[in-house]
């Protein structure tokens, strides 16, 4: 790995990832000014009401003390739909639980470093099983993702959106068929197009296009760091402040070189 990135103006560095699933080194800000997580955080070893509770304990421990041990640093953060926790009421977002430099978005939003943010953990029913956290269908996921401001610097989604020719959402090909398998959400794009954030990161589906995409106005990046069978394969995506330009993201291709790799959007060897 080479050095650290080249910052000569001291713009905010934001680095953003998703889907450690447990793996507390991708907590480790490495200098980052903001720490974006787009949910799947804890591990998760059951699917049941202990499930939650051991959740709630390693969030409360391990969690907390990554983020109270780096305190220049914000974490801005949603779950997802393996984040049980989530649902714990004691655990809301304005909860005397999450230290100051803890951000939770639960359909909500925050302002940080002159950053804003906007994020929810909601994904579109996965199959017919129902079983899995934040789960719901089109009509709650337009209600809720109609509720981001206009213009944000940052949209934090659990689920990608559904892009029209994207692979960001797109998890094999459906046996027999051969036909890819895509599990965005579509009223997350129509709420992208309208509201114009100005990027979105999200999470969720390991196997789906790590590529940016530029859609409307909008970069969408899906971030998550493991691959479908939960081991690493992504690194972080890192960005400055205002360096990553929407309507030019070339330029980004440039500057934002991950941990200071050649290749940033290549896996990790
Ligand atoms: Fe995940």
């Amino acid at each position: 790995m080479s050095g650290p990135i080249e910052n000569p103006a001291g713009e905010l560095r934001i680095r953003c990832l998703s889907d450690l699933h447990g793996r507390k080194e991708y907590l480790d800000p490495h200098g980052a000014d903001i720490l974006v997580v787009a949910g799947d955080i804890a591990p998760l070893r059951r699917l049941d009401t202990w499930a939650k509770r051991a959740q709630c304990e390693w969030m409360a421990e391990d969690f907390r003390s990554i983020v109270a041990a780096h305190p220049g640093c914000e974490f801005v953060f949603t779950p997802g739909n393996h984040d049980f926790w989530g649902l714990e009421p004691a655990m809301n977002p304005n909860s005397s639980f999450w230290p100051k430099n803890a951000h939770l978005l639960l359909d909500s939003g925050c302002c940080v470093r002159g950053m804003t943010f906007w994020g929810s953990p909601i994904v579109p029913f996965i199959g017919s099983s129902r079983r899995w956290a934040f789960e719901c269908g089109d009509s709650v996921q337009r209600r809720v993702f109609s509720g981001m401001p206009d213009g944000l610097d940052f949209l934090v989604t659990h689920t990608p959106p559904a892009l029209p020719g994207s692979d960001i959402d797109c998890e094999g090909v459906l046996i027999g068929s051969g036909r890819p398998l895509h599990f965005g959400s579509a009223p997350l794009a129509e709420a992208i197009a309208e509201k114009k954030p100005r990027r979105a990161v999200c999470g969720h589906i390991h196997s789906g296009s790590h590529e940016p995409v530029m859609f409307c106005k909008t970069l969408c990046l899906n971030v998550s760091v493991l691959d479908a069978a939960y081991r690493p394969a992504w690194k972080p995506r890192e960005f400055f402040q205002d360096s990553l330009l929407y309507d030019n993201h070339q330029i980004c291709y440039n500057i934002r070189r991950g941990d200071g790799q050649d290749e940033p959007f290549g896996r990790v060897p």
